[in-house]
């Protein structure tokens, strides 16, 4: 066994020798100019994802001043483009990027629905397709995972993210990273991840997209950089920069955060891109003057790609003139950008990813399309199902009724890639296939702001007109429930969508009201790229599910979760606050030194609405019931070097087999900084069927307690702890224990 590693090892060494002394040899022979095209990356016209787009990117190609595009895919798209590389001097292979977020043909749920699903291992499969279909269309690299922890739902790019929860955040990062690359870059069917957006990107002040962020050290260290570092850990070859500032200096121009963290306290290896236009973006953020100095900034603190802002490509051979740089620092970039092609096989073959036969076949696979609806089914949260109106008979007459019924472009969300919406299925043909009678009106638009309808690139149509078809149907053709899809469009989740109000638009509630107002029951099916306010929806309506933005198969999973086939078991990984006004608003908060007391009115707490959310950090039910029985610990202490065994019963007492995540919290109860009530530190998922009980245990060592302390060592300090258990944050069963020094 020894023998054989010691060989691999040997084996490796001598290829990273070959690979060194060969990309050295062909950095030796490249001109500055040459050396500066592999940092330049241009977006193609095939898709455009941000305000500026260079039109004559393929003559930068052909004359060898750009190394990768982004934005174009399909074998013979991309064939074409690196049949151009393959006319510059030295044919360096293009590297091509794209926005594979949740899928590449076959489209998964959103991120923040797919991280409902609390599934790891489906989560790697998910992003394993991906890679799979991404590779068999041409692309070498994808812009994700989004690791961004974000406690503001008015953001609209919590929908790519995986919610507030750093812990789980990071075990996400992990899984999605191999799903990704794999074991062997070198495969065809695995491409680069790239983590992002670095750093700090969720806590932009009032969820405000590209506002400001403002952090201290250990809130970074602590709960928003760890999931990045897992990332790193797992092998990401590329990282990408934020667009916000980071302690005062924007990410792209911050040296702290690209080289001393980065690299050399996380010994990140791969290449560093930025977002688009960023660096030229430091310019309105009031750091630098002109692209001189920004690309000067750029480059000295670590970015080594330059997204889309040309300003490598027009200021680095100034600066090297004016030895404002050394070559040396260019050299290192375009080593890395090199490496990571090399790494992918293209100087064997630029060709290898463009093969149209494999397209055809990889992508859209049924294979594919069945675990799709797999990941959406698991990824619907049950939020409320008073006197269980869900599920529905397989007999039951359907009203379906709101602007999301029957939307094709809707179900595969925002960042949507390659995804071809008119293969997707909406709820009103998963009922239909599913064989339920169902009938439909769309009864409101997604919203009437006229203006905010444009920009969703949607048709104004008569309100008053389709509520009343739809009330026509509700009333009219003896339906015996009304099933109601709204939400959100897609456009109103994403990048450069936050919502200053989170609820459903009016439109819709006038038309929720009307539908109420017939006395039939609702089963309110919310399409949604953010947690929502919806403490009225709570208060009026008797069944309530959140389907996101399901992806490809969306309407045959909701479907299958409506009639009973599948028994949802998604839990929020975001927080839904009853208001706008108690946003931020995250499960992991601290104590305070005035903890709520409602007798005592100078205690931490708000005059109109209560303190706690509408629905907490990890909620969801089920069709079935769980028991939970009393929380047991192997021993109230633990020592520094000992473990803890947590256990406690679960019993399915309900009628339906399902899915439960049993989840587990700590608090540390007094440490040298204060520490919040709870914090997730594991979790189970298991399946019951119906009478049916488990065990369910936790291993818990020091490792679980730690914490940056007062003098930011990451360490567990010895007192009290306590452990709690449960079905979400809220509702759990508390045991102390101590941590002997
Ligand atoms: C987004 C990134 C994305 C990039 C390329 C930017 O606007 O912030 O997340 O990867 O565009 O499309």
């Amino acid at each position: 066994m020894k023998c054989i590693l010691a060989l691999l090892l040997l084996a490796g060494s001598a290829a990273n020798a070959q690979q060194q002394r060969l990309l050295t040899s062909l950095i030796q022979r490249m001109t500055l100019d040459e050396k500066i095209g592999q940092l330049n990356l241009l977006t193609s016209d095939m898709d455009v994802t941000g305000p500026f787009m260079k039109e004559n990117y393929k003559q930068d190609i052909l004359s060898g001043a750009c190394g990768a595009i982004f934005n174009a895919y399909t074998p013979q798209y991309t064939r074409m483009l690196q049949d151009m590389a393959m006319k510059t001097r030295l044919k360096i292979p293009l590297l091509f990027g794209y926005d594979v977020i949740h899928g590449h043909k076959t489209i998964f749920p959103i991120p923040l629905g797919e991280a409902c699903t609390w599934d790891l291992p489906l989560m790697e499969k998910t992003a394993r397709i991906a890679a799979e279909e991404a590779s068999a269309d041409g692309l070498h690299w994808t812009y994700s995972p989004m690791v961004d922890i974000a406690r503001d739902p008015r953001w609209g790019r919590v929908a790519e993210g995986v919610g507030e929860d750093t812990w789980l955040g990071e075990q996400i990062a992990r899984v999605k990273v191999r799903g990704y690359q794999g074991n062997d870059l070198a495969a065809t069917n695995t491409i680069l991840a790239c983590v992002k957006h670095f750093a700090l990107y969720g806590a932009i002040e009032a969820g405000r997209d590209y506002n400001t962020v403002d952090m201290s050290r250990r809130q970074m260290y602590q709960y928003y950089l760890p999931p990045y570092k897992a990332a790193v850990e797992a092998g990401a070859a590329t990282a990408m920069t934020s667009f916000n500032e980071v302690d005062g200096i924007p990410a792209t121009g911050n040296r702290w955060l690209l080289t001393e963290l980065l690299r050399k306290e996380w010994g990140f290896k791969g290449f560093v891109v930025t977002d688009y236009t960023s660096i030229n973006e430091m310019i309105p953020h009031g750091i630098v003057k002109n692209e001189y100095e920004a690309a000067e900034l750029a480059l000295k603190a670590g970015v080594d790609m330059d997204m889309q802002g040309s300003v490598y490509a027009t200021q680095l051979k100034k600066l090297v003139t004016d030895k404002k740089i050394p070559v040396k620092l260019i050299d290192d970039a375009v080593y890395r950008v090199l490496e990571a092609k090399y790494k992918l096989g293209l100087f064997q073959d630029p060709y290898r990813y463009c093969d149209t036969q494999r397209a055809a076949s990889v992508n859209m696979r049924p294979e594919h399309l069945q675990v799709a609806r797999e990941t959406a089914q698991r990824s619907v949260v049950l939020l409320k199902n008073e006197g269980q109106v869900l599920p529905l008979k397989q007999s039951v007459k359907v009203a379906l009724i709101g602007p999301l019924g029957d939307s094709q472009r809707d179900m595969i969300g925002n960042w949507s890639a390659a995804g071809d919406y008119k293969k997707s299925v909406t709820l009103l043909q998963g009922l239909k296939e599913a064989g339920i009678t169902v009938t439909y009106a769309q009864g409101a638009q997604v919203t009437s702001d006229a203006q905010l309808m444009g920009k969703l690139g949607l048709q104004v149509g008569d309100e008053d007109a389709m509520l009343k078809e739809a009330l026509d149907v509700v009333r009219g053709r003896g339906a015996d429930v009304v099933v109601m899809a709204l939400g959100e469009s897609q456009g109103m989740s994403g990048e450069a969508a936050s919502r200053s109000d989170i609820g459903i638009p009016a439109s819709q509630k006038r038309l929720l009201e009307a539908v109420l107002q017939t006395g039939k029951p609702v089963v309110l099916t919310l399409f949604n790229g953010r947690p929502l306010t919806l403490e009225w929806e709570n208060a009026h309506v008797p069944a309530i599910l959140v389907t996101w933005f399901g992806g490809t198969q969306a309407g045959h999973a909701i479907a299958d979760v409506l009639l009973g086939k599948f028994n949802p078991s998604g839990k929020l990984t975001m927080t839904f606050p009853r208001n706008v006004g108690q946003i931020p608003i995250y499960y992991n908060r601290k104590n305070t030194g005035r903890p709520l007391d409602a007798n005592n009115k100078y205690t931490s707490k708000y005059l109109d609405v209560a303190n706690d959310p509408l629905f907490p950090f990890g909620f969801g039910l089920s069709y079935t019931t769980f028991e939970y029985g009393p929380l047991q610990l192997s021993a109230n202490t633990m020592a520094m070097n000992g473990s803890l065994r947590a256990s406690i019963t679960v019993t399915n007492t309900g009628g339906y087999d399902g899915y439960e995540t049993v989840q587990l919290y700590l608090r540390d109860v007094t440490a040298s900084v204060n520490r919040p009530l709870q914090e997730l530190r594991g979790f189970k998922k298991i399946f019951l069927k119906k009478g049916e009980k488990q065990e369910v245990r936790f291993e818990i060592t020091a490792a679980d307690l730690k914490f940056y302390d007062r003098n930011m060592r990451y360490v567990a300090e010895p007192g009290e702890f306590r452990l709690q258990a449960g079905p979400n944050s809220r509702d759990v069963q508390e045991v102390k224990f101590e941590l002997k020094p």
